[in-house]
């Protein structure tokens, strides 16, 4: 059935699950009926960024920045108004109506071109390899069983054989396909002699799935040993974004909610070979190094959000460990403390912990996909069950190499370098049983180590923000009473109807440009909605123009929340107070306002009369208002 734009706009807010809508960008904690986490708007250290669900909006606390699931898209994605609807209808099997429709081939028609053609080009390289119908695939099935690759896990992978020729996905797609989609899904490259040729050839084809199983990319393992680069990955499209997508999640998604953890490791052929043996929560990046993007997407799969680092054990393995770590750790700061300890040590409430970071790292040196091959995935596992946190991960690399000690300077310098380490772990006890530990091995005084500890805790004091600051602190006494005013409107069980507040509150005037735009906004919506909900969201859609305006509604919502449960006749009070208390404070700044005229004339001069004249007739009105 045809609908109208309007009713499609209410369809998809009815759909819109703003808690779904922002984790995807946010890591968010619950606390009682709202969900904080670190503001994506500006550079929070504390989460001041709340979600209050039951009303479907969103606030920080310390920028300011406040408004709806919509909103939250068409900011983290700068996409106008129209374009989130419709993208989102589109999602929700809505029906657009015609009106609103784009003309011409939209984005979203592009997308599902580039979608079905890399899926195609999957199939073909795949279709190569197990058919054998290429010279070169021979070659490379040689050389997957050589690395413990065999039929049944290139099947699970969708492994295939890009041939040496130029032209021979090229030929086989264009029948289906545009050069455009083609070239935007990455899949052929403009030659130098005019034309497309293919750009993956002579190379062990691996597909990269996104979380829905969707074909979007590939990874290209080349087939010689001189062949340059060694992997050549497709770029960021339209359909593929590196930064937030993770090689094997889409097949690593059920295990990693069952084990409630995850392992991170670095190519595509580790993932490859670990999931074979059965080690199902692994993931790789795909040719990048892990961002947070990464750790968020992460963070949606595991509650206890454990998260292994299963990097190479190279040097740059080893960089790349503490690089993960520190994203990890800066994704979910301040949601809690980053678990330091071992559930043996002190009993574990799992959710107390933002994150849990451990480390796999079999002293054999090898990475997943050859340790794994050859000492065995039971093998792989044990290392999982006792791999250690990060943070005695950390302390141990610094202190293994304790023998090279040869000066009371050198013990200094060790010291140094692990106090920081030291200095994250909150827990008192803990740290001082860590304190205690490294003493003893470095054979040092305990508490020297706390002296140095204080000394680098005093000179690094973090610049916390403040968790609330109200953005509203800067407004006048008046000002807040009217929005106080104001909020009445949007207490959720009131004993009144929207007429009877109007009633109640009169035709007092605002004098706030925004605030006046506001009330009459409400004085419209209270004719047609039925209930304070649908009056929050039209409001929200009624200032989708006017940032200021809808900056307000989030204030305006809290302050209604602490008139929840009132009585009519405290309702009423409240009221008619804060009409006295709007009222009483125009008085008090006239008042001002006279005497401060007054104060640059001489007592002779004609105008003083006239203005204290003035002066005492407010001084009288405001005894009358006082009488009320
Ligand atoms: N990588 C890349 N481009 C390169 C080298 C590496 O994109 N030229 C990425 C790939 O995603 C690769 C990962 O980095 O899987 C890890 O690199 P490396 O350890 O060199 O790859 P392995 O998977 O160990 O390679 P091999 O096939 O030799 O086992
Ligand atoms: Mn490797």
């Amino acid at each position: 059935m045809a609908q109208t734009w309007d009713e499609l706009i209410q369809q998809v807010k009815d759909r819109l699950d703003i808690v779904e809508v922002i984790s995807e960008q946010v890591v968010l904690k619950k606390k009682g009926n709202n969900y904080w986490g670190l503001c994506p708007f500006h550079k929070d250290k504390n989460p001041s960024f709340c979600i209050t669900p039951h009303l479907g909006i969103y606030k920080c606390f310390s920028c300011g920045e406040a408004g709806d699931a919509l909103k939250f898209i068409m900011k983290t994605k700068n996409m106008e108004f129209k374009d989130v609807i419709i993208e989102l209808a589109d999602k929700f099997g809505l029906e657009i109506p015609t009106t609103h429709k784009s003309s011409g081939t939209s984005t979203k028609e592009i997308k599902e071109q580039m979608l079905a053609a890399t899926m195609v080009a999957a199939e073909y390289y795949h279709d190569l390899l197990i058919r054998e119908k290429d010279a070169n695939a021979t070659i490379a099935l040689k050389y997957l069983t050589k690395r413990g690759i065999g039929s049944d896990i290139i099947k699970k992978f969708h492994i295939g054989i890009a041939p040496k020729a130029y032209t021979v996905l090229y030929d086989e797609l264009k029948k289906d396909f545009s050069n455009e989609i083609l070239e935007k899904a990455g899949l052929i490259i403009k030659s130098e002699k005019g034309g497309y040729i293919d750009r993956f050839r002579n190379r062990v084809i691996i597909p990269i799935q996104n979380e829905n199983g969707d074909f979007v990319a590939f990874g290209a393992r080349a087939l010689e040993a001189d062949q340059n680069p060694k992997y050549l990955n497709s770029s960021d499209s339209l359909i593929y974004n590196k930064s937030k997508l993770l090689y094997g999640l889409y097949t690593a998604k059920d295990s990693i909610k069952e084990e409630d953890s995850v392992v991170l490791m670095e190519g595509y052929f580790d993932v490859i070979s670990a999931q074979a043996h059965g080690i199902g929560n692994c993931v790789a990046s795909c040719g990048t190094s892990l961002t947070a993007e990464h750790v968020k997407l992460l963070s949606r799969y595991t509650k206890s959000r454990r998260i292994y680092l299963s990097f190479d054990t190279d040097s740059a393995g080893q960089k790349a460990t503490a690089r993960g770590a520190e994203i990890i750790k800066d994704v979910f700061a301040g949601l809690g403390d980053i678990k330091q300890f071992d559930e043996s040590y002190v009993s574990s409430d799992k959710d107390k912990y933002a994150c849990e970071i451990r480390v796999i790292a079999p002293p054999e040196g090898k990475d997943p996909d050859e340790f794994v091959r050859s000492v065995g995935a039971d093998a792989y596992k044990m290392y999982m069950e006792n791999a250690p946190l990060f943070i005695d991960f950390q302390l141990n690399n610094i202190l293994k190499n304790r023998g090279k000690i040869s000066s009371p300077q050198e013990k200094a310098q060790f010291v140094k370098q692990i106090i920081p380490i030291l200095a994250e772990i909150k827990n008192r006890i803990i740290r001082s049983e860590y304190i205690d530990m490294v003493a003893q091995t470095l054979g040092t005084d305990p508490n020297a180590i706390r002296t140095e500890m204080r000394i680098f805790e005093r000179a690094n004091i973090p610049q916390t923000e403040r968790i609330v600051k109200n953005v509203t602190k800067n407004d006048s006494v008046l000002k807040k009473a009217q929005k106080n005013l104001l909020s009445v409107f949007l207490v959720s069980d009131s004993p009144f109807t929207f007429t009877q507040i109007s009633e109640i509150m009169g035709d007092i005037e605002f004098d706030d440009e925004i605030l006046i735009i506001v009330k009459s906004t409400i004085d419209k919506l209270i004719c047609t909605v039925n209930n304070v909900k649908e009056l929050i969201e039209h409001l929200y859609t009624e200032f989708i123009e006017n940032p200021e305006a809808q900056a307000i509604l989030p204030q305006l919502v809290a302050t209604a929340e602490v008139y929840k449960g009132l009585s009519e006749e405290d309702f009423e009070n409240v009221i008619r107070e804060t009409i006295d208390k709007i009222n009483h404070c125009r008085q008090m700044k006239e008042t001002e306002e006279i005497k401060s005229l007054y104060k640059g004339i001489s007592d002779d001069d004609p105008e003083a009369l006239k203005i204290q004249i003035q002066l005492r007739d407010k001084i009288k009105k405001r005894q009358k208002i006082g009488e009320y």
